[in-house]
Order: structure tokens, then C-alpha cells, then sequence
């Protein structure tokens, strides 16, 4: 599914969550992966054209934080952590595994990707593998080649860490980039709110002398253009 008017509309709501519309970037990223799979040059364009940046702005984001992908990711992205608790434990040999069932890092056919990872904070459970983001501990090469041939059939089980199945990748995205969270619904009533208290909040220009606020939830009371709109504060 390319990247329409549908998508160019909630990004433009995610800017309109923040104070400084540059902000929304990171959340954009992920809505973008949502609908391609990836940050795609399209989806770079994107949050270039909404958020007034350059296009090597925001390509110099998605290249910086590993959770945004510039090729593309199938339904099921298999995180090997290959750091020293989890390589001792077999991490790298079961990374190896699957680069050598997939005959690659992508299978496009099967919808799974494979990518070394970092230490994912859970070392007394190496070795560990990610799928989506959902944690498998302590695997045997049995089991993490059971984790593949699940992904290939495309039902991966239960997370035996946090118990959750994960959603194909581009579900995950979509959730990671807040966009269905419903924090829009509370931005009128907090403005009106605040605009009705005993100090009303002010707009203040400039970057730096803003408070970082989630919308609502700072007594400050600032906000991003969809709470200053609400609360019939001027830009
Ligand atoms: S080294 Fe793998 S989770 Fe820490």
C-alpha cells in the first residue's frame, strides 16, 4: 500500500500534537515503516514536506536509530542479539542459522527479515531473539530454528517472555507511531481546560524556551497547533 493522502493526513495530526512540528518526526518514521515496510524515499519525502525539514534532515534521523529500517522489512523481523552473553549462548550461531535458511538476510517470499541486535536489556535469558520486537529467551537451536520455521508459516507463537503473539511488522509500526492512541480526543477538553484556568497558558515562539508537553497533561499548559487551536490561543 503506497503512501496516499490517508497517510499524509494523520501525519500531519501527529504534527499537530507537538509544539515544535519537528518533533513528530520519530512517531512519523514509524508511520511511514507502517505503510511501506520501510522509510521508503517516499515516506522520507513525506515527513520532509510536512514538517518543513530537508530530506537529509530526516534521512539523517532514520539512519541514526536502528529501529527505522531503509530496506525493506517482511511481516516478520527476527532480532538475533549477537552481544557477548547472548553470543556465548549461542546468539551468533543462531543469527548465522537463519542468514543461512533464508540464503540471506530477506526472504521476500516468506515475509521474514533477519538482523543482528544489540543487548536487548534481558542477558539472563540468552540467548534472546526478537520477533516484532517480542522477546524469546533462553532458545536451544532447536527451538530458535522452530522460532524461523513458525515466522515462514507465518505463526510465530507466544512471546515465552511476555506471553503476547506479535502482530506482523507493519501492525507494530503503526502502534509504535501513536497515531490510533486517541490523544487527540483529549486535546480540546485539556485546552479549554487550561484556557479556563486562573493562569492560562501563554504561546511562546522560538525552540528553545519551550516546555516539552504532552498534550493535556502539562500544568503549563502549552501545547501543539491542535491544543493552541482548541484553547483559541494564537500561534
Ligand atoms: S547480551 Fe543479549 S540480551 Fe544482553
Amino acid at each position: 500500500m503506497p503512501i496516499d493522502d490517508t497517510t499524509r493526513e494523520e501525519a500531519r495530526v501527529l504534527a499537530r500534537r507537538y509544539p515544535v512540528a519537528r518533533s513528530a518526526l520519530l512517531p512519523m518514521l514509524h508511520l511511514v515503516q507502517s505503510v511501506d515496510g520501510y522509510v521508503s524515499d517516499d515516506g522520507v519525502a513525506l515527513c520532509a514536506e510536512v514538517l518543513g525539514l530537508t530530506k537529509a534532515e530526516v534521512a539523517s534521523v532514520a539512519t541514526f536509530y536502528t529501529m527505522y529500517k531503509r530496506e525493506q522489512v517482511g511481516d516478520w523481523l527476527l532480532s538475533v542479539c549477537t552481544n557477548p552473553t547472548c553470543q556465548v549462548a549461542g546468539g551468533q550461531a543462531i543469527h548465522d542459522g537463519y542468514v543461512d535458511a533464508l540464503g540471506g538476510h530477506h526472504d521476500a517470499e516468506a515475509g521474514v527479515t533477519v538482523e543482528h541486535a544489540e543487548c536487548l536489556g534481558i542477558c539472563g535469558d540468552a540467548p534472546v531473539v526478537q520477533v516484532n520486537y517480542e522477546m524469546y529467551g533462553r532458545l536451544s537451536q532447536d527451538e530458535a530454528d522452530a522460532l524461523l520455521a513458525s515466522c515462514r508459516r507465518g505463526q510465530p507463537p507466544a512471546s515465552n517472555v511476555s506471553g503476547v503473539v506479535p502482530p506482523v511488522f507493519r501492525a507494530v509500526e503503526r502502534e509504535l507511531s501513536g497515531i490510533d492512541d486517541g490523544v487527540d480526543a483529549h486535546l480540546a477538553p485539556a485546552a479549554a481546560r487550561q484556557a479556563a484556568a486562573a493562569n492560562p497558558p501563554a504561546w511562546r515562539s522560538g525552540e528553545t524556551d519551550l516546555p516539552v508537553t504532552h498534550p493535556g497533561g502539562d500544568p503549563a499548559g502549552h501545547g501543539g497547533e491542535a491544543f493552541r487551536a482548541a484553547a483559541g490561543l494564537e500561534a
